[in-house]
């Protein structure tokens, strides 16, 4: 006798209160992660134009989001830098006083409380837009790592609070922790993008960030999108290398490897919604093609129920306000 007519699923669903009382997946702000633009200059705030609502701000600027995002009580922020000039190597993103680890000096001065997140790659940097240095026409991984050290030092000593390799390349997880240990920074959290695929949904992103690839694609080092088990093998590496949480990217895209992780790993999992994700829902929404503020929820929700713990979001500080 468990099924119809003595079992209504329907019961369940008929007023906003008993579908409150029932609902299995939640948000909350401090599961969200706000990603941040910042260029050099003074009293800047562009607009980036294939995402409406995301802005590339001077520093100054960026503390004013930086302090919404606090009092918004945000997970933290994830900082993006626009360096002042791009060279092969990419130095400034491990230059003491390039854009990212002067940011990370002002936001940590004026919301000391807010987590601040260090992106940790090449890609911005290079004047190619690789994601690490080029010998024979492809990345090479061994220098590409140990410049990737470089970068979470400087930005560890700026006072960053978690660092987040997004490069792909081998080894970096144990480049990265052996390098900031050397430094003295042994309690310093590494969030590995562990599982990162050669995804379409970055486009606007490297708009944002100015770091779309001058010559090739990403596919020598991000994985090809087709590739389920490998995601999972990519995520376990990156754990026994030392990542104390681990993250998945895109996110719409990718449920199922959420899902997986999940249920194979103890470790803290985020998930990217990634520029295109995000692009995506604005451009439909601006056409009338569908209800935005329903389409972010019902997409942050499923990316929560798949079983992400923490979501990096360029709706975080819309959500912010509404939850
Ligand atoms: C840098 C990086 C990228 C993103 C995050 N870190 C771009 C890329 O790999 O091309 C994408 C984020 C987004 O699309 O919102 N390696």
């Amino acid at each position: 006798m468990s099924g119809f007519p003595i079992l209504r699923m329907r019961r369940l669903r008929r007023t906003p209160a008993l579908r409150r009382l029932v609902q299995e997946t939640h948000l909350a702000p401090s599961q969200l992660v706000w990603p941040l633009f910042v260029c050099h200059g003074e009293g800047v705030r562009r607009e980036v134009a294939a995402l409406p609502g995301v802005h590339q701000t001077s520093v100054d600027e960026l503390v004013k989001d930086a302090a919404r995002g606090a009092q918004l009580g945000l997970g933290g922020i994830i900082l993006f830098g626009l360096p002042a000039a791009k060279d092969a190597t990419g130095s400034e993103a491990y230059d003491e006083q390039g854009i990212v680890q002067q940011a990370i000096r002002a936001v940590k001065r004026a919301a000391p409380g807010l987590l601040v997140i260090g992106d940790v790659c090449l890609c911005e940097y290079t004047d190619h837009g690789h994601c690490g240095v080029i010998s024979d026409g492809d990345v090479e991984n061994d220098a590409s790592v140990h410049l990737l050290g470089k970068v979470a030092v400087t930005q560890a000593r700026a006072g960053v609070d978690l660092v987040a390799p997004s490069d792909m390349m081998d080894g970096r997880v144990s480049g990265i922790r052996k390098a900031l240990d050397a430094a003295g920074f042994t309690h310093l959290p590494i969030l590995s993008y562990a599982a990162k695929f050669a995804s379409a949904f970055y486009g606007p992103f490297r708009e944002a960030a100015g770091s779309t690839p001058q010559f090739g694609d990403r596919q020598t080092y991000q994985m090809q999108v087709t590739n389920g088990d490998e995601a999972l093998r990519e995520i376990r590496l990156d754990v026994e290398e030392g990542a104390d949480l681990i993250m998945v990217k895109p996110a719409l895209p990718c449920l199922d490897i959420i899902r997986r992780a999940r249920e194979e790993f103890g470790a803290p999992l985020a998930a990217y919604q990634v520029s295109g994700e995000y692009a995506m829902i604005k451009a439909a929404a601006a056409r009338g093609m569908l209800d935005e503020t329903r389409a972010m929820w019902e997409t942050l929700y499923a990316i929560r129920r798949a079983g992400a713990d923490i979501i990096l979001t360029y709706f975080a500080p819309v959500v912010g306000e509404l939850l």
